[in-house]
């Protein structure tokens, strides 16, 4: 490989989570929930299995709890400790030495755009990582792994892809670009959430990405959009204008916990694949759903 090691990490965390209402009224989004861990630690601890070091979480006003639940917390230790429970010891002291984590305020929920260009000073002139929250991935290597990789061998930067229905292109960045290999894109075009009529593919970003640091110059520059919001696809659109930006095929599962409907599935879907609670549940959700299909469920 050769090339500059990849060791930061940014992951933004101050959108109000508007839908995941009212949950997230006086709760960050972040921190609902996913089976026993919050949300935002199966994203660090991507992170820590792909070798990032140093772990900026961009949070916005009442986010505190992001803040404590990455510290250690002597109380509830010495609670346990006393209480001869040391496997959830062992397991508290864990989430607080995961990573050396700092947290940053964006000082107004000004869009993504904006919250990555708050981590300019930690980043400095360095290529680094960007993980979104709501995004929970699951694959054979960890997808933010595959994402480093192509960026070191190939130079430039590089973001995650997955193929989305015609109709929800307006959810998200969508691409252009031609295959250099299978399953890897070098990108041309990076818009943020066209319609169908004039999305230029089906191919999505996903909420991982390599940048060179030239991106917060580009942020700089990016107007706000309809909704005063700075994205941060106009500034890869950019990036791709003078140096490479490669876009690698997601070869894995995506479960998007930012929705109702997908904040269940990964709710289901991790609770399966945990070995100390999967065939159990798979039980019982046999059971429950031969019951819903008899129509045994009133809407609640
Ligand atoms: C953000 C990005 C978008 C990307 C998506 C991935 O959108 O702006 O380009 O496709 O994350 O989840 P958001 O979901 O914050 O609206």
């Amino acid at each position: 490989m050769g090339r500059e090691r990849i060791r930061k990490a940014v992951i933004p965390a101050a959108g109000f989570g508007t839908r995941m209402l009212p949950a997230t009224k006086a709760q960050p989004k972040e921190m609902l929930p996913l089976v026993d861990k919050p949300a935002i630690q199966y994203v660090v601890e991507e992170a820590v299995n792909a070798g990032l070091e140093e772990i900026c979480i961009i949070i916005g006003k009442g986010k505190g709890s992001i803040e404590e639940h990455f510290a250690p917390s002597p109380d509830l230790e010495r609670f346990l400790l006393e209480k001869g429970k040391e496997d959830l010891l062992r397991e508290v002291r864990r989430v607080s030495e995961l990573a050396r984590i700092r947290f940053l305020l964006q000082p107004e929920p000004r869009g993504l755009g904006d919250a990555v260009l708050q981590a300019r000073s930690f980043v400095g002139d360095e290529p680094f990582a960007v993980l979104l929250g709501d995004d929970i991935l699951v694959g054979p290597v960890p997808p933010m792994t595959e994402v480093i990789r192509a960026a070191r061998e190939r130079g430039g930067s590089a973001v995650l892809l997955q193929r989305v229905p015609r109709e929800e292109t307006v959810r998200y960045g969508i691409v252009a670009g031609t295959e250099a290999v299978p399953g890897l894109y070098h990108l041309t075009r990076l818009v943020e959430k066209p319609s169908p009529e004039t999305a230029p593919s089906d191919l999505a970003i996903i909420g991982r990405y390599v940048l060179q640091p030239e991106v917060f110059e580009l942020l700089e520059e990016v107007k706000g959009d309809r909704s005063g919001e700075i994205q941060l696809t106009p500034a890869l659109e950019g990036l791709a204008r003078n140096r490479d930006v490669w876009g690698v095929l997601l070869n894995g599962r995506r479960m998007d916990s930012g929705t109702k409907l997908g904040y269940l599935k990964a709710t289901v879907e991790l609770a399966l694949g945990r070995e100390d609670l999967g065939s159990e549940f798979a039980d019982y959700l046999g059971e429950i759903l031969k019951e819903y299909r008899r129509g045994g469920f009133e809407p609640s």
